[in-house]
């Protein structure tokens, strides 16, 4: 796989212990942003003759369920563990038009597509311009662009609250990259898009179904703040943790409020 020298960092994560925390946990992650996906699957739509990108597809949810109603759907990933669970899932739902590559989307010399998507996989990109100008040379004239990411790392109350209680700093970039509508419009106009749209969508991040569940999710996901600890300090931030999780645990599961955007472009 040819990688871009600006995403060898998010190359050696997201194949190596990234992935394999988000290969491990794919049903809870896929549970847990379920609020989103109603209105991600039904901005994307693809016709029965659209071929579909799917740009860091991760373990592959989107790709299968747009590939039920598109021509083919092609999920591309750094990921090779998380890619081998999306092949393996696609084979299991029985749904053939579900292909999986690894590649890294900022360089790949895609064929052409008429519908390129994204569900949280477009914030790590080392040369977002460079990023974009590639999956817009992906479409075909007139093809479309629908993506769903996080919105600013202070519109989001599950990250911050994690961050406060386990002693780590704001986290403004990572997944939050992408936060600042403008940055987002001039960023995509300057790659070739047009009819560059952003609609605010909240909705509840569940991160399990019960306590028990969601702190070892969330230690998980925050293993970074949490190794370097010192036992007691240890132990007691996660009992911190647990007593915040208690406070936000429902019928629902444990669930926090998070914020997206939904961003429709065509080029
Ligand atoms: C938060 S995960 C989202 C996965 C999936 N879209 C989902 O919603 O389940 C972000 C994904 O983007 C992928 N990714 C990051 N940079 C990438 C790049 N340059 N090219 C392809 N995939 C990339 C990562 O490997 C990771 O699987």
């Amino acid at each position: 796989m040819w990688t871009a020298e600006s995403n060898r960092d998010q190359l050696a994560g997201w194949d190596g212990p990234g992935g394999a925390f988000w290969a491990d946990n794919a049903d809870r992650f896929d549970a847990g942003i379920a609020a989103y996906q109603p209105a991600l699957v039904a901005a994307a739509a693809p016709g029965p003759g659209d071929r579909v990108l799917d740009v860091g597809c991760g373990t592959g949810l989107l790709t299968r369920e747009l590939a039920r109603t598109a021509h083919c759907a092609l999920g591309v990933d750094l990921s090779s563990r998380m890619l081998t669970l999306a092949r393996q899932r696609a084979a299991a739902a029985g749904v053939p038009r579900a292909r999986f590559a690894q590649a890294d989307a900022q360089v790949e010399p895609f064929r052409p597509v008429d519908l390129v998507v994204s569900r949280n996989g477009v914030m790590f990109f080392g040369d977002p311009p460079a990023a974009f100008a590639n999956l817009a040379r992906a479409l075909r004239p007139g093809g479309r662009m629908v993506l769903l990411f996080w919105q600013g790392y202070a519109e989001q109350e599950w990250m911050p609250t994690f961050r406060r209680l386990l002693g780590g700093d704001p986290m403004p970039g990572g997944p939050f990259s992408l936060g600042d509508p403008d940055h987002v419009r001039t960023v995509l106009r300057g790659a070739g898009f047009t009819e560059v749209h952003l609609e605010s969508r909240r909705e509840p991040m569940v991160v399990g179904p019960d306590v028990d569940a969601a702190v070892a999710y969330v230690a998980g996901m925050q293993r970074d703040l949490i190794a370097p600890l010192p036992p007691a300090d240890r132990a007691s931030a996660l009992r911190a943790l647990r007593t915040d999780l208690t406070a936000h645990a429902g019928p629902g599961g444990v669930a926090y409020g998070s914020a997206c955007w939904l961003v429709r472009a065509r080029v």
